[in-house]
């Protein structure tokens, strides 16, 4: 196959960025797209040119780095897959493709494709853990959990952390991210004791970094490559308006969802 892209180059930051145009020749419909972008920078690579910078790392769709959006479709036109996991024979010969990183305020551009996404760090780092000792695997199983519960909190976990719920979201909101985060926990025995704090920290955390509220446009779950429901929006927000009135610690504000 052969591709025309346009793909957003920026030098850095605070440099102004644009796109350029690249021919992508010869390229086999079973690689995948980060593979294409790998044939493409070896080529600018050996005419002396500075590759496309992209992130990656997994490439099996489980560490959540390589976003990018393209055809203007975070992780691209696949449903439930990663931009590492979508293959060229998802796309035609001839065909133009657009790549762009993801466009939110709170995932500043660092370069090229490649945005900075240590405030869902931030987010995690405010609640997204335990502090009791879980012990080890027999322990666990020795805590009973409900059948529901356990699997609720296993989908909420399959949350890969890739942003791909905010550079969908008209509002850049988190929402989808953070209602994971905290459901996998929140839904477990070991994460009960410090659900409301997890709760009101996490939304504290999730409003400081400036993503923006959810107005239920439902993007986020569309393009979620673990297909996560919003249905764990409304569970977060049934959650944090119970800790605010128990806590008295903050007014609600629009950062919650209203979803369900
Ligand atoms: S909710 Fe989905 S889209 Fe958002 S960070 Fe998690 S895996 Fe990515
Ligand atoms: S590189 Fe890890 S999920 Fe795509």
């Amino acid at each position: 196959m052969d591709l025309t892209l346009h793909v957003w180059r920026q030098k850095h930051g605070k440099a102004e960025g644009g796109f350029v145009t690249y021919e992508a020749r010869s390229i086999s419909p079973d690689m995948s797209f980060l593979e294409m972008l790998d044939v493409v920078n070896e080529g600018l690579v050996s005419r002396g040119q500075e590759p496309i910078a992209f992130d990656h790392d997994c490439r099996e769709g489980i560490c959540g780095t390589c976003g990018m959006v393209i055809n203007g479709v975070p992780h691209g036109p696949r449903r439930a897959t990663t931009a590492c996991q979508l293959h060229m024979r998802s796309f035609r010969h001839g065909d133009e493709i657009t790549i762009e990183p993801w466009r939110a305020k709170a995932f500043p551009i660092l370069k090229d494709l490649i945005v900075d996404r240590s405030a869902f760090d931030r987010i995690i780092e405010a609640g997204g853990y335990t502090s009791c000792s879980v012990g080890s695997a027999p322990d666990g199983n020795a805590i009973p959990v409900p059948k529901e519960n356990a699997d609720l909190a296993m989908d909420a976990a399959a949350c890969i952390g890739c942003g791909a719920c905010v550079a969908a979201c008209p509002n850049a909101s988190a929402m989808l991210f953070v209602s994971a985060k905290a459901a996998h926990l929140n839904l477990l025995p070991q994460g009960r004791p410090e659900k409301e704090s997890r709760v009101l920290n996490m939304v504290e955390a999730m409003d400081a970094a400036g993503f923006g509220t959810c107005t239920n446009h439902r993007e986020c779950e569309a393009v979620c490559p673990k297909e996560i429901s919003i249905a764990f929006i409304a569970r977060l927000n049934r959650d944090f308006l119970k800790a605010v009135f128990s806590s008295g610690r903050r007014q609600a504000k629009a950062g919650g969802a209203s979803a369900g």
